[in-house]
């Protein structure tokens, strides 16, 4: 059975709404899913994992990284996540010049690590409405085929 681990950073609770229901969607896929709050691990616990998820929020006046999420940011490069998954996503606010630049900064993190996009990122508006959660769904399937072609 794969195994993912999907850290979360969520001032208001939206995105760690969509980190779980991004984790009900693996697990009807049959993964075993863990969510954790991103001050809770380290990175380098994504190498126990197969499938490796940020989810993040943007906060302040350029669009920068949640404030409790940069040591995890940083110590993310740090690892090697050769042969993993991963796959990055978050909520943001339309309303602001740019939207969910957080979501890009730690896509451009993972990278850094040797792991493999397993899908595309997936940047929602607020609260996910329906087609969002579709979007989610799909997300998860995504991470799944990833991680059956490459193990
Ligand atoms: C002060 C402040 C700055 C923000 N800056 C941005 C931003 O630059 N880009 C963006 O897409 N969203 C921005 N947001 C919106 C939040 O990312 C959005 O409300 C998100 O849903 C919050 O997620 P959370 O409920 O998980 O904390 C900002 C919100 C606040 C309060």
């Amino acid at each position: 059975m794969a195994k993912a681990l999907i850290v979360y950073a969520s001032l208001t609770g939206t995105t760690k709404g969509i980190a779980e229901l991004l984790a009900e969607e693996l697990r009807d896929l049959k993964v075993e899913v863990l969510v954790e709050e991103c001050t809770e691990v380290y990175p380098k616990e994504f190498i126990e994992n197969d499938i490796c998820v940020m989810a993040t929020y943007t906060y302040g006046s350029d669009g920068s990284l949640p404030e409790e999420a940069e040591d995890f940011f940083y110590e993310l490069e740090e690892v090697n996540l050769k042969g993993k998954v991963f796959g990055v996503l978050g909520s943001g606010d339309l309303i602001y010049e740019k939207f969910c630049p957080s979501v890009n900064d730690f896509d451009k993190q993972f990278e850094k690590t040797n792991a493999i996009r397993g899908t595309e990122n997936l940047k929602i508006n607020l609260d996910p409405d329906e087609a969002d959660k579709q979007k989610i769904k799909q997300f998860a399937k995504n991470l799944v085929n990833a991680y059956s072609k490459n193990k």
